[in-house]
């Protein structure tokens, strides 16, 4: 099967499957557009993830940014990763999902002092610090609570509170200027020279334990290179961390594993995949073998681009010079990554023609913005015409999770489909729902 087609998400008998259930049928059923996963996808994405990273003993943390729909996470929880996550939000998300608190990250280059505290109230498991004053402003609420918790539970253990420095390794890497990371003058992470001194600083620190180091340098990567590089800085700042006695018993490599989104003609797998699991996972196992505490990393997009659609009718086709508009009833609203980042995806014809002809069509949505625009000069078949349905695929990552209401259109919908059991995990929400927070009330200042 030629990428972005997939055991779960196939044509058969020319009509679009998510695994033993029509996209056609779900459409008539809830309208469009929507967002359909594959259940089987995402467990085939996590068990070769666990088989890839788990051999070598490291730890997997699955980056909730990239789709925070609660069943998801439920789903990935219960196959039991941990999460990495950047919000006050995604650590309420990831607790409803039931996910122990002990394997959970916080991480995020500006968490406000109330997701601190709550975070340092749940006593989660790792909090990766961005920056001298963050830790800081840490150390402080750790030390209100400590006294608190003195006062009140006299013969409580002080809890451990686990602290890494997120680095900034400075280095290059070859992918979309908006998702580099890991360069100097990037807002993430700590220079290394600041981070030593930290070390130094907070050493036996009576609140909190600063014991590890962490690092993120962008997303869509394919080449190792660039995280053998950045290993190999945190290693040799491992070494003289330690040179003063200090400790550093966790490395979180972050994660940024490279997915393809194109349509590839080759049945070739290496190009089909991207960075996958067991090339990425035997690299970090070589470059740290002579570490020996916890190694930990954070992928994202890798687990759950390609389990889902973004599925759309055609409201129109406009005709016109040189190539025609396809207009859809999808928007960048939601599908931001084409007006964002100017991604692409890969787009298929929900339901195949039997004359296999095609034409260019610049596909956009209904916006009122000139960057609403999905795909220029795309080839889609001839024959397409108002009310047919089309699918974007590789849609599971980065795409529902950053849709909004612009323009007055209802959020798009969630839908999980497992064989032939189709549930709705996300409702549209529409405009009288939106109205309700629109309700005015006088408050007192
Ligand atoms: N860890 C940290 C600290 C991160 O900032 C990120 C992503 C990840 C892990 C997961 O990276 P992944 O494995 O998904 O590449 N919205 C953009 C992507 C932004 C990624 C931001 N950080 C997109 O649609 O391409």
């Amino acid at each position: 099967m030629l990428f972005p087609l997939t055991e779960n998400i196939h044509y058969k008998n020319n009509a679009l499957h998510i695994e033993n259930t029509s996209i056609e049928n779900i459409a008539n059923a809830i309208g469009t557009p929507f967002y359909a996963y594959s259940h089987a996808r995402l467990m085939h994405n996590i068990n070769s993830c666990k088989d890839a990273f788990t051999p070598y003993g490291i730890h997997v943390h699955y980056a909730v940014k990239a789709n925070s729909n609660l069943h998801i996470l439920k789903l990935i929880g219960e196959q039991g990763l941990g999460v990495d996550l950047v919000s006050g939000g995604e650590l309420y998300r990831a607790s409803e999902a039931g996910i122990a608190v002990e394997k959970m990250i916080f991480s995020g280059v500006g968490k406000s002092k109330t997701e601190l505290l709550h975070a340092l109230e749940m006593n989660i498991g790792q909090f990766n610090v961005e920056s001298a004053e963050e830790l800081a402003l840490l150390d402080k609420i750790a030390a209100e609570l400590a006294t608190h918790r003195a006062i009140n539970h006299p013969n409580s253990q002080r809890p451990i509170i686990n602290v890494t420095l997120r680095v900034n390794p400075d280095v290059a890497v070859n992918t979309h200027k908006h998702i580099t990371t890991g360069q100097k003058g990037n807002k993430f992470g700590i220079d290394i020279e600041l981070a030593f001194a930290l070390f130094q600083q907070y050493q036996d620190h009576p609140h909190i334990t600063l014991n590890g180091l962490a690092m993120h340098i962008g997303s869509q990567i394919f080449d190792v290179a660039p995280y053998r590089k950045a290993i190999q800085k945190l290693l040799a700042l491992v070494k003289d961390i330690q040179s003063f006695g200090a400790e550093v018993t966790t490395l979180d490599l972050g994660g940024g594993f490279g997915i393809h989104y194109e349509n590839t003609e080759s049945t070739d797998k290496t190009q089909q995949a991207g960075l996958e699991f067991a090339t990425i996972a035997k690299v970090i196992a070589e470059e740290t073998e002579s570490f020996k505490g916890k190694v930990a990393v954070e992928p994202g997009r890798s687990l759950v681009a390609d389990i889902g659609l973004l599925v759309s009718r055609v409201n129109y086709v406009k005709e016109s010079n040189p190539t025609p508009f396809l207009i859809l009833d999808a928007a960048m609203n939601d599908l931001m990554r084409p007006a964002l980042y100017q991604a692409s995806h890969p787009i298929k014809e929900v339901v195949k023609n039997a004359e296999d002809v095609t034409r260019p069509y610049d596909i956009v949505g209904p916006i009122c913005e000139s960057t609403d625009i999905f795909a220029k000069s795309y080839a889609l078949n001839k024959a397409l015409k108002a009310g047919d349905l089309v699918a974007f695929f590789c849609s599971g990552a980065y795409c529902a999770v950053m849709s909004n209401s612009y323009n007055s259109r209802d959020i798009v919908p969630e839908i999980l489909v497992n064989n032939t059991d189709v549930k709705v995990i996300r409702e549209r929400v529409n405009q009288e729902t939106l109205l309700k927070f629109e309700e005015e009330r006088l408050i007192k200042i």
